[in-house]
């Protein structure tokens, strides 16, 4: 499908921020957006970018009642020497079909994605920060804008794609965070939408995160939804623990995130030497061999995470410090390879740049 580029007149051109140190996360936005249309009985139609604007929505539209709504999270990087890099969006790509299919969206062609993220990109490479741990963050969503209030599957969709320069995604930037089990409050179930990148299972979460800062933490950590007792993930990124020559984490049973992160840093963590074991993770044991030193290091992984050391883990009231409560080697070791990967001065092995 082609895709129509629309003028940007002068006044609608933003200043960019001149300190990006300040950048944090997805506070600022790019000029320029993707929208395409999916309305029953034609599929996908006008593909275009556009000065990026507030849309005008009709209040009954379904996404604003019952939630049908899904996004992906990828990043643009540039290197030192111009070169401008995706990491893995066909990875993103399917995964945006995985979750239209759990709420019953339409698919959106590979090629669409793709080529309105590689478009977008390109005419935006300004907006690219270029400050070591800075990139273009790319938020492709769809909605669901039919308005009628009967609970049923949309007949018309916008497929949209915003892009924000970014800084870390916590306010630490590359240091441990505390995270808290959460044993009260759950994400998932099995059958649910927790392996749906959906609005739904970041609203859900909102609670129990304002109780787990009030405690001094910041995020939680959800367990399973039935037996409250194998530890899943935290919302923004997965969990990984390393026992020294392993590396453990939760299955993708139907309940977490498949992370594109996640399964890089399952392949890097291979590469090094590490067994890595994806199965059940008791929390009992886990506090347990944290607190016997079984545990070295804990990280989250995610594209708006990046990799995130995790310093201690409370539960049911204790805190425990994970190995030194530090940056630990490993951490440190996957998170300068797969940044290095990231922003091209580590050779890319796999074939994960576009
Ligand atoms: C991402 O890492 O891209 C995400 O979508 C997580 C989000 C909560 C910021």
């Amino acid at each position: 499908m082609d895709i129509r580029i629309l003028p940007l007149p002068a006044d609608k051109m933003k200043s960019k921020c001149t300190d990006e140190s300040q950048l944090g996360f997805g506070k600022l936005f790019t000029d320029r957006m993707f929208i395409a249309e999916w309305k029953v009985g034609q599929g996908w139609v006008d593909a275009r970018i556009e000065p990026y604007a507030p849309f005008v929505l009709d209040p009954a539209c379904l996404v604003f009642h019952y939630a049908q709504e899904i996004f992906e999270g990828l990043k643009a990087y540039k290197w030192s020497d111009g070169t401008i890099a995706l990491f893995r969006p066909e990875m993103n790509a399917r995964r945006f079909n995985l979750s239209a299919d759990r709420l019953c969206m339409p698919d959106v062609p590979e090629e669409l994605f793709l080529k309105g993220t590689e478009e977008l990109v390109r005419l935006e490479k300004d907006w690219i920060p270029t400050s070591p741990g800075t990139s273009l963050y790319i938020r492709p969503t769809m909605i669901a804008v039919e308005p009628v209030l009967g609970v049923k599957p949309s007949d018309h969709y916008y497929f949209y794609i915003i892009m924000s320069p970014v800084g870390a995604y916590y306010a630490a930037g590359f240091n441990p965070i505390k995270i808290m089990v959460e044993d009260k409050y759950v994400r998932a179930v099995p059958g649910g939408t927790g392996e749906a990148k959906t609005g739904g299972n970041y609203a859900c979460s909102l609670k129990a995160g304002l109780e787990a800062k009030k405690k001094g933490y910041d995020q939680v950590l959800w367990l399973d939804g039935m037996e409250r007792r194998y530890i899943e993930e935290v919302g923004a990124m997965n969990m990984l623990f390393s026992y020294g020559d392993k590396v453990v984490t939760a299955p993708l049973e139907g309940s977490i995130l498949h992370g594109v992160t996640r399964d890089s840093v399952i392949k890097l963590a291979d590469m090094l030497g590490f067994t890595v074991e994806e199965r059940k993770i008791d929390i009992d044991t886990l506090m347990a061999d944290i607190r016997s030193g079984a545990v070295k290091e804990a990280f989250g992984s995610g594209t708006a995470a990046v990799i995130t050391p995790v310093g201690a883990l409370g539960y049911k009231g204790e805190c425990l410090t994970i190995g030194t409560g530090g940056v630990g080697t490993l951490t440190q070791k996957l998170y300068d390879t797969l940044t290095g990967i990231q922003y091209g001065k580590i050779e890319d092995r796999f074939g994960w740049l576009r």
